[in-house]
């Protein structure tokens, strides 16, 4: 089928490239035109693992190419809509870029189009999106409005796009819901050539889930918002752990055993970043407000997630005391591991509130350096994780990638000027830290110098 999608960002650009290679013929614009122009000559502007490799596999094939807004919607019988919906300095979503492609395609598109919202948007969007392809159209416009919303995680969306759990779209019209099921029949059968895999892990066919608009749109802000809660109510048992003396990780281990809660999403730590969760979390307190729904409940899990960063900091100050005129190793900027993504990332606001107490900081993160040398100049970027080690008083893990977790430790403890290590993550080897020479510093309990009993008792 000729599909178009509109905005090529971390969603638009996967899906891109995720329609073309299950077999569609895919036009994906871009209106920033130094991306428009990037994207054209075959480099990458994000670092997403396999994304590249598809987009590669699929203009090979002719089935993806770039161009303008206006030849996206000429082409495509089907147009998802992916551009940005950043916050407001209210908390709502801004749309305007969502109301900006719904004018082009009413004043362009002639014909049948199905306009689909892919970006995470409020409820009621899709109506809004109706009346407004209705009140401007020209050229006799015929067109159905649907959601389908994203569950793609960055750092595994390829994965996630070709294997999903779930497809959900949000129709009000048997036309709309018959396309949509026509676009991912490869996905929902699983058949089609995978790049990641030679031969397919055993993938449970995804659900596929039909609702009307209004509840899709609800099913992706209310999902993210579900998992910010559990991150904040496991980094206030962390907490708890560290006024009572117990130990998060095997809280959130017994816990996770319990199917009802299940132990994804219990991982403490410094809070969420990311451009989803802080947003998606801000943008549902509005919409519930707006709808005269008091959702007190996720203001307080936005509060608690605002307050991982100084909670973090304070552990710093109480182990080196004054900060002003150290040197700290920071290891991490990126919001997750396997991002480039620095927006809203706990790390920055960590670093950000040390350089103001005048620590000096050298940092090194293995893809996102390049993005944040603009955001904070003021700091050392480094080669590699050792450099950023050297003569520090403190190595802060601030993202768990993976390189970290199997650093030489017997090699650190020769560079540092005091051997110290916070674990933003939980997610060192605290046995092999400790062992050699360090103090290892974790979320929740997990801090000791020595082996707590609680950590060597396995379940
Ligand atoms: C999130 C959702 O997981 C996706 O399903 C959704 O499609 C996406 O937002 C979106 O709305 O587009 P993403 O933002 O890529 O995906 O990142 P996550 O892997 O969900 O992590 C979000 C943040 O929570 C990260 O900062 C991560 O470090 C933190 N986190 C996650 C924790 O602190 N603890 C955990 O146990 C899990």
């Amino acid at each position: 089928m000729k599909l178009s999608v509109i905005g090529a960002g971390y969603v638009g650009l996967t899906t891109a490239a995720c329609l073309a290679q299950i077999g569609h013929d895919v036009f994906c614009s871009e209106s920033d035109l130094e991306k428009l122009a990037k994207l054209q000559n075959g480099e990458m502007p994000i670092f997403e693992p396999y994304l590249e490799l598809v987009i590669k596999l699929t203009q090979r094939a002719n089935r993806l190419r770039f161009g303008s807004t206006e030849d996206a919607i000429a082409w495509g019988e089907a147009l998802f809509i992916c551009v940005g919906t950043p916050p407001l300095p209210n908390g709502d979503a801004d749309l305007s870029a969502i109301e900006g492609v719904a004018r082009a395609i009413a004043k362009r598109a002639s014909g049948y189009r199905l306009v689909i919202e892919k970006s995470t948007v409020p409820v009621q969007t899709g109506a809004q999106l109706r009346r407004h392809l209705s009140v401007h159209r020209a050229n006799g416009l015929k067109y159905d409005v649907a959601s389908n919303p994203e569950f793609l995680r960055e750092g595994t969306s390829v994965e996630d796009f070709l294997h999903p759990d779930r497809v959900v779209i949000g129709v009000d019209s048997p036309r709309a819901a018959e396309i949509l099921r026509g676009i991912y029949a490869p996905i929902i059968q699983q058949q089609f050539t995978c790049p990641l895999h030679s031969q397919c892990p055993k993938h449970k066919s995804p659900l596929f889930l039909v609702t009307d608009t209004n509840s899709a749109e609800l099913i992706k802000h209310a999902s993210n918002s579900f998992l910010a809660m559990k991150i904040s109510f496991i980094n206030m048992v962390a907490n708890l752990c560290e006024a009572v003396g117990a130990d998060v990780n095997k809280v959130a281990q017994g816990m996770g055993m319990d199917p009802r809660i299940g132990s994804a999403f219990l991982n403490p730590g410094i809070g969420f970043g990311g451009f989803c969760f802080p947003k998606d979390v801000q943008a549902f307190i509005r919409i519930a407000e707006k709808s005269g729904c008091d959702f007190t409940l996720l203001k307080e899990v936005e509060r608690i997630n605002q307050h991982r960063v100084e909670h973090f900091v304070e552990k710093l100050r109480k182990e080196l005391w004054i900060l002003r005129g150290k040197r700290i190793g920071v290891w991490g900027l990126a919001f997750k591991p396997d991002t480039d993504d620095i927006r809203f990332a706990p790390a920055l606001a960590i670093i950000r509130q040390l350089l103001s107490e005048g620590a000096n900081i050298q940092a090194y993160d293995p893809q996102a350096m390049d993005k944040c040398r603009s955001e904070l100049p003021e700091i050392t970027y480094c080669s590699d994780l050792y450099r950023a080690a050297e003569g520090a008083e403190a190595i802060l893990l601030l993202t768990e990638w993976s390189e970290f977790l199997t650093a030489d430790w017997g090699r650190l403890s020769t560079l540092v000027e005091r051997p110290v290590v916070l674990d933003g993550r939980n997610a060192l080897r605290r046995e092999e830290v400790i062992a050699n020479g360090f103090q290892y510093l974790g979320i929740g309990g997990v801090s000791e110098g020595t082996l707590s009993a609680s950590s060597m008792v396995e379940v």
